[in-house]
């Protein structure tokens, strides 16, 4: 069970020292949300911010790019030090050559799914992805409300990977909070985004601790239903 905050809810005045405080309170991944304001309606950073911050914290950056041209801007997300680069299906690039793209680039290369997607739009590249995002509200700002829905996408997902024997992590991002993030491992996900919950709360160590704890107990309770 990974734990991936996203820095879209930090302070961008004081993004490097975020940063190190998410390290320090047992994070696994950093979600970085780059948005163009043409695939969803808002802006936020580019490359050029991640090649800056990237030496102010040495966990995995998961790059999630909410832009309309994955492909042309893939390998500058991967030289700016991009572990993992995510990209929209729905988005206008080739899913296949952006895949291509990223990992000739050297990083690990995942799709992210808007709601209203389905499951098998991910299914032709899975054997090359390490990470399929489940995105659980439309993408475009933090704060929004977990989309309970999108539960039954979520195990698609995850019982094609065990079918295939895919090493493939499932990712959610939207609306995880303590009560939620138990109803997507339940489902089958085992990386979780969290902004506004884990930026909201007073502790942020006890809070990924708990986060963890959540989500370890429910994944393996239903564990069973995808053998
Ligand atoms: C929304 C972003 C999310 C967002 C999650 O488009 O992809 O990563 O920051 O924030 P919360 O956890 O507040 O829903
Ligand atoms: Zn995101």
């Amino acid at each position: 069970m990974k734990i991936s905050p996203s820095v879209l809810s930090c302070d961008y005045g004081r993004i490097a020292e975020e940063l190190k405080s998410l390290e320090e309170c047992g994070s696994d991944y950093i979600h970085i949300d780059v948005m163009d304001g043409h695939f969803v309606p808002n802006i936020t950073l580019g490359a050029p911010v991640i090649k800056c911050v990237r030496k102010s914290c040495s966990l995995p950056f998961d790059v999630h790019l909410m832009i309309s041209d994955p492909l042309k801007y893939a390998g500058d997300f991967c030289r700016a030090g991009a572990d993992i680069v995510c990209f929209h299906i729905e988005s206008d690039s080739d899913a296949g050559k952006t895949v291509d793209k990223i990992l000739s680039c050297g990083a690990k290369a995942a799709i992210a799914l808007k709601p209203a997607t389905p499951a098998e739009e991910v299914f032709p590249y899975l054997d090359r992805l390490s990470m399929v995002l489940v995105m659980t509200v439309e993408p475009g700002f933090g704060g929004q409300s977990f989309m309970e829905d999108m539960l039954p996408k979520i195990s698609a997902v995850r019982k094609e990977i065990e079918r295939r024997g895919l090493d493939c992590e499932v990712e959610v991002d939207g609306g995880i909070n303590f009560s939620t993030i138990a109803k997507a491992a339940a489902a089958g996900a085992d990386v979780f985004v969290s902004g506004n919950a884990l930026f909201s709360s007073p502790d942020r160590r006890e809070a990924v601790e708990k986060f963890k704890s959540t989500a370890e107990q429910s994944f393996k309770k239903d564990l069973d239903k995808f053998n």
